[in-house]
């Protein structure tokens, strides 16, 4: 087992491997989606539903309703807009919300759309304020209006566009305005997957990459995915490496080795998860602790903490966050180990958070 010691894998960098969002490192990604409806796992309630528009729309030769797509990074967004074009059978164009800097960039993306065709825009909330102007008319009624040039010389434009099918994606719901959000007939909320769905996904996977594995592995790895596809398949191909240097198939062994190598405990949590938690507990009782005093106890940002680690521990029902700062649960003291009890000086963020303990 020494030999693990110099295994060089796990943290590259700044990268955490239990982040949802894209990596540099996850290569290739895209071998791994699924392009059509069926072999798209979960989501059943969205799927079932676009296999109804998709079908009515293409009977009636028109596109369909306008599709937004919202939920964490990592869950199938991207994914499930290229299945969407598919199956309606035409081209799809992909351009994201930072990447429209001008609305004549959004305009050339618009008037060269074939009949029908998609046009998915990623991280929609970050579009700029013209641009999502332009987009009103364009999504209510297939035209465009927009100025080219600049000063006396400036001059409006309007032009027919062909039916198109706006695919928005966005993991921040909240900051999409309302006249935007209005505009989509389709509104789609991505849920996080059980482990039995992600032991699918992984199962699927593991056979386009040639990986030999046993059930109980699947369900390992998806057990510490975070819910997260993406994430089940990045510790797919890791734990692989692992097995590869044992020279065996992926076993329910080789999975919890090399999980616990990469220090992704069993319910996902990695190693600042675990300090954030852990300092809560031990340095301040518990909580409730301010985000800025917890962002300088654990030596990380409070932003970060905030938008990248609280929300999986608000999930799991480890932390909540009060007006007076953020508190641990019973749950969490069980999960790290400690011995449960309760802050002298927070009975109230206690009882609201653990109920009637
Ligand atoms: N429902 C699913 N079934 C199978 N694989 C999935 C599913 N959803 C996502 N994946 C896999 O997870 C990865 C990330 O999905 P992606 O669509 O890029 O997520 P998002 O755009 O929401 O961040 C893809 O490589 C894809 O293969
Ligand atoms: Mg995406």
């Amino acid at each position: 087992m020494d030999d693990y010691e110099n295994f060089n894998i796990g943290y590259e960098g700044e990268e955490r491997i239990t982040d949802g969002e894209l990596l540099p490192t996850d290569e290739n990604e895209n071998i791994l989606r699924p392009t059509t409806l069926d072999e798209y796992v979960g989501q059943d309630k969205i799927k079932e539903n676009l296999r109804v528009f998709i079908h009515s729309a293409k009977k009636r030769g028109e596109a369909l309703d306008h599709v937004l797509l919202y939920g964490p990074p990592g869950l199938g967004k991207t994914t499930l807009s290229k299945i969407i074009a598919n199956e309606m059978g035409v081209e799809i164009k992909s351009t994201s919300g930072p990447a429209i800097e001008r609305s004549a960039d959004l305009a050339a993306n618009l008037t060269s759309l074939q009949p029908n065709s998609v046009l998915f825009i990623d991280e929609i909330h970050r579009l700029n304020h013209t641009s999502e102007e332009l987009l009103y008319p364009a999504m209510e009624d297939f035209n465009v209006d927009f100025m080219l040039g600049q000063g006396p010389s400036a001059r409006s434009i309007k032009l027919k566009l062909q039916p198109f099918t706006l695919v928005g994606a966005t993991t921040k719901a909240g900051n999409i305005s309302a006249p935007l959000r209005d505009r989509f007939g389709i509104i789609c909320r991505l849920e996080l997957y059980t482990p039995e769905q992600l032991g699918r996904i992984v199962r699927r996977s593991a056979s386009i990459l040639n990986v030999d594995i046993e059930d109980a592995a699947c369900i390992e790895i998806a057990s510490r995915s975070r819910g997260t596809p993406r994430i089940a398949n990045r510790l797919l191909k890791r734990v692989r490496d692992f097995a590869q240097y044992e020279n065996s198939s992926v076993s329910l062994r080789v999975a919890k080795l090399g999980l616990d190598r990469l220090e992704v405990d069993s319910l996902g949590l990695d190693n600042v998860d675990r300090n954030i938690l852990t300092t809560i507990i031990d340095k301040f009782d518990g909580g409730p602790v301010g985000l800025d005093t917890l962002a300088a106890s654990t030596g990380e940002e409070a932003t970060t903490i905030e938008d990248v680690y609280e929300p999986f521990l608000m999930q799991l029902g480890f932390i909540a966050r009060t007006p007076r700062g953020r508190i641990c649960s019973r749950r969490a003291y069980e999960h790290l180990g400690f011995n449960y009890k309760k802050s002298e000086t927070s009975l109230l963020d206690w009882k609201e958070f653990n109920g009637n303990e």
